[in-house]
């Protein structure tokens, strides 16, 4: 995989010969394959899906073992994690990944691939996040964090004078932040609208028929989070991704409203492809719900809509150098561009793929209903407290994995710490104006536990 050109030929710059060096990137291919472990990846995933028929060896990773996969994580023993999807604990396979990388970087960085140009090891961190988002590798930049993604995207979007950009009030500070940076550099005019009244209570038809009505010619661009961290509601993100291909229709090409995404907290706590959802931008981290490397993001765009992203930040692929050498713009799929250069913790970067062969193995669907199962167990128990008020939709069509609610008498920040110090559980208060207590069953939880979470919060008294 590693040692092909790029995949697709939109990435080839057929320029000539190569100012740089290859034995860089055949050094890198080796390393790949030396330093990531793929075919023995490979072998354990085929065991995976081979089923009953190959009982794991003792102690050995069992996908299908829910003790096993809780025993893959380092986390503290001492408490119920229910906040583990904050910032990810790495599971055995992706700490080996990045201790053998990390290692290889200290005795020889040059000879692992971390040279100016780290693109064979980007492929195959490209490719292994396409397949698991069902998209092409080159429409997926290599970013640090949700965050990052969103200040490229929303930085760089090329937009006319006028073209406003319409988010919502329920939004988190990076969708916010990068919006009000936007619109300190150029001016360009940001507007937020409630998509619901009661967060517990949001509809499909409720919050499509908001979002449209409150579009105007001028709206060019639609910024929302797919699953929001302050009160676990989830965007019908393909409604309103069929409700803007009508309005659309009605529209000249370039004035498109343009579905961008927050998806941190729905990638890898749903099971769904980027065409199922329909969006136009997905940024997200794999350091969340995905348990990846921590420091590692993406931001994946329609191949359409690509070029409309101006990139912010230099990116460090051979077309990009050649381009330069040349006196000339390079010639790259602009998800490649748009990918930040300057050297990264690469032994984070490249075990991402390890991440999505973790949670591959498991079963992608299986992880999904555990998540799903365990936050209706930790809603509906929540909901029977008397003084709890769940704020999370009970549709699991409207909510993933955030369990939110409020606790009479206890500010969330109060609560928080009295669950951490008396009960062992952790969750967290959310970061937002108005705080809320917050829950998120994730694969190194249980229902037991989850049991036990309701009977924490019950003697919050
Ligand atoms: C909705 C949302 N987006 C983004 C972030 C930040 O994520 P990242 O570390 O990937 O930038 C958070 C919380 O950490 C969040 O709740």
């Amino acid at each position: 995989m590693n040692a092909s050109p790029r995949p697709s030929p939109t990435t080839e710059p057929g320029t000539g010969r190569s100012a740089l060096s290859r034995r860089g990137f055949a050094t890198a291919v080796i390393g790949a394959t030396a330093v990531t472990g793929l075919p023995a990846a490979t072998a354990q995933a085929a065991t995976a899906r081979a089923g009953s028929a190959t009982p794991a060896a003792p102690g050995a990773f069992d996908p299908r073992d829910w003790t096993s996969v809780r025993d893959q994580f380092a986390l503290s023993r001492d408490y119920l994690q229910f906040s583990a999807y904050v910032l990810a604990s790495h599971p055995r396979q992706v700490r080996e990944a990045i201790d053998r990388t990390r290692d290889q970087l200290d005795a020889d960085p040059i000879a692992v691939g971390a040279g100016f140009v780290d693109e064979d090891r980007s492929l195959e961190v490209r490719t292994s996040l396409a397949g698991y988002l069902g998209c092409h590798a080159d429409h997926v930049a290599l970013t640090d964090s949700t965050t990052m993604s969103l200040a490229l995207l929303y930085g760089g979007l090329k937009l006319r004078p006028g073209q406003e950009i319409l988010t919502s009030e329920h939004d988190f500070y990076a969708t916010h932040q990068a919006l009000r940076l936007r619109n300190q550099r150029d001016g360009t005019p940001v507007r937020k609208i409630r998509l619901y009244g009661d967060p517990a209570r949001a509809t499909t038809d409720e919050i499509v028929s908001r979002i449209v009505r409150a579009l105007t010619p001028h709206t060019r661009v639609l910024a929302l989070t797919w699953v929001n961290s302050d009160n676990g509601v989830k965007l019908p993100a393909r409604a309103v991704a069929d409700a803007l291909r009508e309005v659309n229709a009605r529209r000249a090409r370039a004035d498109h409203v343009l579905l961008c995404l927050d998806g941190v907290h729905g990638f890898a706590a749903e099971n769904v492809t980027m065409e199922g959802l329909g969006c136009d931008f997905f940024a997200t981290s794999t350091h969340k719900w995905l348990h990846g490397p921590r420091g590692t993001g993406l931001l994946w765009g329609k191949p359409e809509h690509w070029p409309l992203v101006r990139p912010v930040i230099p990116n460090f692929s051979r077309e990009g150098y050649e381009g330069w050498v040349g006196g000339r713009d390079p010639v790259a799929a602009p998800a490649i561009l748009g990918t930040p250069g300057g050297y990264h913790s690469f032994e984070h970067r490249w075990a991402v793929p390890e991440a999505v062969r973790f949670h591959e193995m498991i079963g992608r669907a299986r992880v999904t209903a555990r998540i799903k199962s365990q936050a209706a167990l930790l809603k509906d128990g929540l909901r029977r407290l008397p003084g709890v008020r769940v704020l999370t939709p009970d549709d699991p069509s409207m909510s993933a994995g955030v369990v939110c609610c409020t606790v009479e008498g206890w500010t969330a920040a109060r609560a928080e710490h009295e669950l951490r110090a008396a009960h062992r559980v952790i969750a967290t208060e959310t970061p937002y104006a108005e705080p809320h207590l917050r829950f998120g069953p994730t694969v190194v939880t249980g229902p037991e536990q989850t049991a036990k979470v309701v009977r924490a919060v019950a003697a919050l008294r």
